[in-house]
């Protein structure tokens, strides 16, 4: 399977939507970042194996024992991705924030010594660049430390060096991205596994964005470099049936209680008594989802099969295009790096607004005008994106007050758009086309403000959905 064989092998990518005034058009999907459509082959390999599906562990019939050889297959096949050995345990989770939450809830801090003296609590460290999804969980865990950003949105490594050697002794964990859903920064992870292990920390990547766009090997553990934790979302990389994974260092997941217990879990129980199951099965409440885990493994056999270099080239070379398009129109500014000679060091992740334009007004004219799904706001990125849009502490707080009274309309933020290796250069064509038309002002809708949810629709424009699907 080639890259441009699997490109035609996208589910839904011939869809027309309708636009405001009543044409209809094929969609474009330029938000990636937040799920990926799936793939025929894909779907294909669900639907054969729903024939045989059945409950894993435990059940003798042969439907039964084949879902459980499936599910364990699955399980070899997406470790190895990762480069994941017998070290480390492959836990399946609903997605990465729930894998984050997982290890947030069992991580055992060596150094920690009296919760609640501020002094004496572990640190975490992490990033003003995370996605929330990798800061609020840590909150609970010890003192979260921010390695502070340059001003162009990457993560400052000096900083990071000097805030290791500061807290030295009592950083039992790093938690840090591997790629921005913002900016599309990829952040050097191994040189991060380097220094948090010279520090006797372990290091934890959020490799939501990276893993569909560059290959993971998270290492020997012995390795220097190596990454004691990995959490990625199947959504994200083209296998959207509800699957994420946490790639674990055994050791902490292998003592105490479970986060969920109940069936699954043990392997005896009295009314006083549980004894744990191995891993990962003690770390896998209840039945867990067998054909989300089928559809990531064939995912991965695919991107096997095409290669990450075609994936990268394909995306590098659209993530150029586009900057070398958006560069040309005066009126947008660019969020991060801009140059389209270093697409290649970078996701086909692109933060932008329209200069005095409302990022969720463009974002809504995008979608009814021009068929064209976007993202905006602040992309669960709080503290990042308002680095990178320079809103002071005050502006925060005046915000706040706004968003606290139901008010949503000022919410700082961006628009996104973010590509798959699926995407081609008409289709950036066709949203310059749409991007310069509404910076003309020559949009035909006239748009109202939800305030309470901070979004626009345009007046007297309803969809009847079920005539696109129904149940
Ligand atoms: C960098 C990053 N981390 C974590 C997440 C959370 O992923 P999920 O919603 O699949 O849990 C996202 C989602 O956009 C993300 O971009």
């Amino acid at each position: 399977m080639t890259l441009e064989e699997l490109q035609k092998h996208v589910v839904g990518l011939n869809e027309k939507v309708t636009l405001l005034d009543g044409s209809r058009t094929k969609y474009i999907n330029f938000d990636n970042a937040a799920s990926t459509p799936t793939l025929m082959p894909v779907m294909d390999k669900v639907n054969e194996f729903c024939k045989w599906y059945s409950n894993v562990h435990r059940g003798t019939g042969f439907k039964s024992q084949l879902s459980s050889w499936v599910f364990e297959e699955a399980r070899n096949i997406i470790g190895r991705f990762v480069g994941a050995d017998a070290s480390s345990a492959v836990i399946f989770c609903k997605n990465t924030t729930e894998a984050i939450n997982k290890l947030a809830w069992r991580f055992q801090c060596p150094m920690i010594k009296a919760v609640g003296k501020e002094a004496e609590k572990p640190v975490i460290l992490t990033s003003v660049m995370e996605h929330h999804s990798n800061e609020l969980p840590w909150r609970k865990v010890g003192k979260v430390v921010h390695v502070a950003i340059n001003a162009d949105g990457t993560v400052n490594s000096s900083d990071f060096y000097k805030k290791i050697d500061q807290h030295k002794g009592k950083i039992c964990l790093v938690a840090i991205s591997g790629a921005s859903n913002v900016t599309g920064y990829i952040n050097p992870i191994h040189e991060y596994a380097r220094k948090a292990h010279e520090a006797g920390a372990q290091i934890a990547i959020d490799a939501a964005q990276l893993a569909p766009h560059r290959p993971i090997n998270i290492r020997p553990k012995k390795h220097p470099e190596h990454i004691d934790y990995l959490a990625f979302s199947a959504h994200k990389i083209y296998a959207p049936y509800g699957i994420g994974v946490l790639v674990a260092d055994r050791s902490v997941f292998e003592h105490g209680d479970p986060d969920y217990v109940g069936g699954g879990t043990v392997d005896i129980v009295d009314l006083e008594n549980a004894y744990w199951k191995d891993l990962p099965e003690r770390e896998e409440a209840g039945t867990p989802d067998i054909v989300g885990v089928v559809a990531l493994a064939k995912v991965i056999m695919l991107i096997e099969q095409v290669g990450f270099d075609s994936i990268i080239e394909h995306e590098a070379k659209l993530t150029a295009y586009a900057l070398e398009k958006l560069n040309a129109i005066p009126e947008i500014v660019i969020y991060g790096d801009k140059d389209p000679k270093t697409a290649r060091n970078r996701l086909g992740v692109i933060s932008l607004n329209v200069r005095d334009m409302d990022h969720a007004l463009v974002s809504a004219i995008l979608s009814y005008e021009g068929g064209i799904g976007v993202r905006n706001g602040c992309f669960c990125a709080h503290p990042y994106v308002k680095c990178l849009l320079g809103v002071t502490p005050e502006q925060a707080k005046e915000v706040e007050k706004h968003i606290l009274a139901r008010d949503r309309s000022t919410i700082p933020g961006t628009f996104r758009i973010s590509f798959g290796l699926y995407n081609t250069k008409q289709e950036i064509d066709e949203f310059c086309k749409v991007l310069r038309k509404i910076i003309k002002k020559e949009y035909i809708g006239k748009y109202l403000l939800d305030k309470e949810r901070g979004e626009y629709y345009p007046e007297g424009f309803q969809v009847d959905f079920s005539k696109f699907f129904t149940f």
